[in-house]
């Protein structure tokens, strides 16, 4: 099962806002439409939107017939446009980052546009089948954490829905449900977009994994009443000093996990790591309309029209607070700044 699929030269995707009632594929048709898909969350989750966001421009130019100079020009405006659809996961810059040095390098070997057209799809394929990789990686280093019987909290949704593999977060409980079956999850329902009730659950269950969805709300007590051995999450932006950005209500959950004694670990490949910020201060935090709190999906009203609304969509979670990052490379263990440097290197 994934989120995107890339097949005849068309890219299509699973608007995942109709899920868990609909299963709807819909067709990124140029700019526009991709724009619009990452934008409203259609398409979501860091290193998903990075691979969608790089087949995307190879979208935008399959049909068109441009001389280099004009070529040059739209791909930077795609590019550009692109990247600023949704600030916070370092995982879409760093793939269009990565398309536009693939594009450079070969215009100066003097290349025509339709030969750079071609280019871009492959570099987007690299990434796509990169990130299949790294998403194995993340599961193989994250399971040994995991025991037999464990009951783990998961966060927004960290899965197949949110990268071309099996996830982050959810490629570890993936495995470790492989191999030890006896593994129970519960899942935050994620206000205000719910990403963890309605994908989340709807991807576990689908994958025959025992799943309680909880509201945000419950996680203290679940872990008082010792119902939880691990928290398991993923990030959008992961500073030099392992400060980590993910979906609003994590910090919350560490700072509960840190009250509770229990193992907190962020699961994320290098492509979240922003080794250009010193810390988690310096993470752009996205901010999301206010109808997104005011009404529940986007439909019904649940606060009274005017009233305010502050809706940042990630939160910043204390390098101290976490007991380790599950990477692609390895399991980073604190102080960070060090073992961050050492592993990335
Ligand atoms: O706003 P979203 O749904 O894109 O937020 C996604 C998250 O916060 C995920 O936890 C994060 O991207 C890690 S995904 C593998």
């Amino acid at each position: 099962m994934r989120a995107i699929k890339f097949k005849n030269k068309q890219l299509f995707y699973i608007d995942q806002t109709k899920l868990p009632l609909k299963e709807v594929w819909k067709e990124c048709k140029g700019l526009d439409s991709g724009y619009k898909a990452i934008k409203e969350l259609q398409v979501r989750g860091a290193p998903l939107i990075g691979v969608f966001a790089a087949y995307c421009v190879y979208i935008h130019f399959k049909n068109k017939s441009l001389a280099i100079n004009k070529f040059l020009s739209e791909f930077r405006r795609t590019t550009k446009r692109l990247k600023s659809c949704r600030p916070t996961a370092v995982n879409l810059a760093w793939a269009l980052e990565k398309v536009e040095q693939v594009v450079l390098s070969n215009n100066n070997k003097g290349k025509s546009g339709e030969q750079l057209k071609e280019i871009i799809l492959k570099e987007a394929k690299t990434i796509n089948q990169e990130d299949v990789k790294l998403c194995e990686n993340m599961a193989k280093y994250g399971v040994r954490l995991i025991k037999k019987g464990d009951n783990i909290l998961t966060h927004c949704n960290a899965g197949f829905l949110a990268t071309s593999g099996d996830g982050t977060a959810i490629s570890v409980i993936y495995k470790a449900y492989e191999r030890y079956k006896d593994i129970r999850v519960y899942s935050d329902e994620t206000r205000p977009l719910l990403q963890g009730s309605r994908l989340s659950a709807w991807e576990l269950t689908k994958r025959g994994v025992p799943t309680t969805v909880i509201c945000d709300s419950m996680a203290a007590t679940l872990m008082e009443q010792g119902k939880i051995d691990k928290i398991i999450v993923g990030a959008d932006r992961i500073a030099a000093n392992g400060d980590a950005a993910n979906k609003i209500g994590t910090y919350g959950l560490a700072i509960l996990a840190n009250y509770y004694k229990i193992p907190f670990y962020i699961v994320a490949p290098f492509s979240t790591f922003d080794l250009s910020l010193k810390s988690g201060k310096f993470i752009p935090i996205e901010e999301r309309k206010k109808d997104e709190v005011r009404k529940l999906v986007n439909r019904i009203e649940v606060a009274p029209r005017g009233v305010k609304v502050y809706n940042p969509a990630f939160d910043v979670t204390p390098n101290k607070l976490i007991t380790a990052i599950i990477s692609d490379k390895g399991v980073i263990n604190p102080p960070f700044k060090k073992s961050i440097k050492k592993i990335l290197k």
